[in-house]
């Protein structure tokens, strides 16, 4: 079509997982969601919003959800930014450090997002390819990008990358680090003192997979006050919603909760993770609420088809590095027993 800018046209776009209608007899294992329901506290929350708080304009800087995030990672409210949804932070970091002038660099295979972005920013993406255990890349540094992003854990590989040798490459880069954090709640340590400890290192953090909040969308960053100002230059006026701000609020405080769930989610993750071992998967340690698994035996496309023809949905990269294997997110026990005796089945066949 004629009317768009020329990489627009070009574009291919961010494709997400199906997303089915039809709900019931679906195991639905291909977004990452939690299995599990947030927290009950959400609901009341939600309800307790007024009729006047929804005639007005939300708080554009949502900080009551600011003041309960820095409570929880021992931070200062000005170290925090609001955001519609981790993805929203994305586009507000491109749009804040890159053009055709200022690259991204980030190690590959990661979240399939950030070509995406680059692409609708008009600038290069440096694509530093992990090793086969997923090592940080030594040539990270030294890339001369203005953005840096390293999703840890990393999707879709699951693996995790330790504390200290992203306090090197933060050290080490010229330009501002971003450590996407989406999948952290579900690891053993995270990063949030790097961004008191460095002025060019963000972290961002996501409502939707810890705490079982994909569907309202809400993530935050952290950063040095200076960088959280720059951000908030970027970012829409009013970002988040009021019912948005209610709720993951409620979440964030219900620290017992979240923490039940995460147990929950840890569990199953450590059962599934031996089960596909036993039927002949490859499946590297995950610090995540998913796996990455290879079949030794069996063509991964295949039992893909074979799955989502029972109505289990898991996700399927059709991209080198990741054609030979099957992202799964981690769900129920009642999930993960269904999808194991499918796997039994097709592998049977
Ligand atoms: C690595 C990574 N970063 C960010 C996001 C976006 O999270 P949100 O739902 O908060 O926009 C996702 C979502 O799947 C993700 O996988």
């Amino acid at each position: 079509m004629k009317y768009f800018r020329e990489n627009i046209e070009k574009a291919k776009g961010y494709k997400p997982g199906i997303q089915p209608l039809q709900t019931d007899d679906v195991v639905k294992l291909n977004t990452n969601e939690n299995p599990y329901p947030p927290s009950p506290v959400v609901l009341q929350a939600v309800k307790a919003v007024s009729p006047d708080q929804l005639r007005r304009y939300p708080d554009p800087l949502a900080n009551a959800f600011r003041k309960a995030a820095a409570e929880v990672n021992d931070l200062s409210a000005d170290n925090i930014i609001c955001c519609n949804g981790a993805d929203e932070l994305l586009t507000i970091a491109f749009r804040a450090f890159c053009d055709r002038k200022h690259p991204v660099a980030y190690p590959v295979p990661t979240y399939s997002l950030y070509p995406v972005l680059a692409n609708l920013q008009n600038c290069s993406a440096i694509e530093i390819p992990f090793d086969s255990e997923f090592n940080l890349p030594a040539k990270l540094t030294g890339t001369g990008a203005a953005l840096t992003i390293v999703c840890n854990p990393n999707a879709p590989t699951a693996t995790i990358v330790s504390v200290n040798e992203l306090a090197s490459l933060a050290d080490e880069t010229a330009g501002v680090l971003l450590l996407d954090e989406a999948y952290v709640d579900f690891a053993e340590e995270n990063c949030a003192a790097l961004a008191k400890n460095f002025d060019n290192v963000i972290i961002l953090r996501s409502m939707s997979k810890g705490y079982s909040l994909a569907g309202i969308r809400f993530g935050y960053a952290i950063a040095n006050p200076d960088l959280i100002a720059g951000l908030m230059k970027v970012k829409d006026s009013y970002n988040v919603d009021a019912l948005a701000i209610a709720a993951a609020t409620a979440a964030i405080k219900d620290r017992s909760y979240f923490k039940e769930t995460i147990e929950k989610v840890k569990k199953e993750r450590k059962r599934l993770t031996e089960k596909l071992r036993t039927l002949e998967f490859e499946v590297p340690d995950s610090f995540t609420n998913f796996l990455l698994a290879k079949s030794r035996t069996y063509k991964a496309s295949e039992i893909y088809d074979k799955l989502t023809q029972r109505s289990i949905y898991v996700r399927y990269f059709d991209s080198p590095g990741l054609n030979d294997k099957l992202r799964i997110t981690v769900g129920t026990s009642e999930q993960n027993n269904k999808l194991l005796s499918a796997l039994k089945e097709i592998l049977s066949e």
